[in-house]
């Protein structure tokens, strides 16, 4: 048969190669958003780090000037709680670092939301942005920190973006006991996500963005379906509730683990 002849059937050979090779730069780009990530991050902590050497400095050279007791006890305090805090900064992106691997572990979803956006406090001053929070103590996930820290990266830029400047962000974590989860919900008071583009945005390489914003964030439409991947990965579920105008919601929903055995019990 000439249909079946091999002229006739290299388009389809041709449309495999293709695919195969779209497929390949997806995956590429997912590895440049997971990469561009850590380098925000970098950026994020230098900054932050500036800023705490500073203060130190600043409260040195004060307690040197000044001889009276009450000004270098204000002074020491101020560069011990600076120091804490870029002590706690390190040991944050040094596990991080330790688990490239994005191995599972039990972790406190408060605790791990909590350090990661002392990072992000700078860039939301300079947004003029508010992170209101509320924790209730929850039981442990199991989970990867890099990788949840990854997706409170992409949806706090992405809430943040959605507000442009003066505004709020929510984070609100809470034990779900009839889903026997932890709840993250992150609530921006942005501009909303329109009807019509709202099954869309979990999809690779959709963005309504130019391009990235002046802090270089943002665009390639990779971060939310990083987000979902991340999700997925941690058995768990995410939904998102946005009236346009208003603000956007995304919740996310992770599997606790069983509360461990009391002492009584053994171990
Ligand atoms: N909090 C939000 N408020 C409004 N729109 C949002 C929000 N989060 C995501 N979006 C929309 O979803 C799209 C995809 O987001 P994302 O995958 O992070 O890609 P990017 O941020 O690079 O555009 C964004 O371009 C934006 O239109
Ligand atoms: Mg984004």
């Amino acid at each position: 048969m000439p249909s079946s002849s091999p002229k006739s059937r290299m388009p389809s050979i041709q449309n495999a190669e293709r695919e195969a090779w779209i497929e390949q730069l997806e995956q590429r780009m997912v590895q440049l958003e997971r990469l561009a990530s850590i380098g925000e991050l970098t950026s994020t902590t230098t900054h932050e780090f500036n800023n705490l050497l500073m203060t130190i400095l600043n409260y040195a050279k004060m307690g040197l000037r000044h001889k009276d007791e009450a000004t270098r006890d204000k002074a020491l305090t101020r560069i011990l709680d600076a120091a804490n805090r870029g002590a706690k900064i390190t040991s944050t992106i040094l596990g991080l670092s330790r688990n490239r691997a994005g191995q599972m572990e039990p972790i406190n979803l408060v605790t791990l939301v909590d350090d990661s956006l002392m990072l992000l406090e700078r860039e939301m001053m300079k947004y003029r942005i508010d992170i209101e929070k509320e924790f209730t103590p929850s039981p442990n996930i199991l989970a990867s920190p890099g990788q949840i820290q990854r997706l409170l990266l992409n949806l706090i830029t992405n809430a943040r973006q959605a507000i442009g400047e003066n505004g709020t962000i929510r984070i609100r974590i809470a034990p779900e006991e009839s889903t026997q989860s932890v709840m993250l919900t992150i609530r921006d008071n942005g501009k909303g996500i329109s009807p019509d583009i709202l099954p869309r945005i979990f999809e690779p390489f959709f963005s309504t963005k130019d391009g990235p914003d002046s802090s270089g964030k943002g665009g390639t439409g990779l971060g939310l379906s990083a987000c979902k991947e991340i999700v997925e990965e941690h058995q768990g579920r995410i939904r998102v509730d946005s009236t346009v105008g208003k603000g956007t919601a995304f919740t996310i929903r992770f599997p606790w683990i069983a509360t461990a055995p009391s002492p009584s019990q053994g171990n």
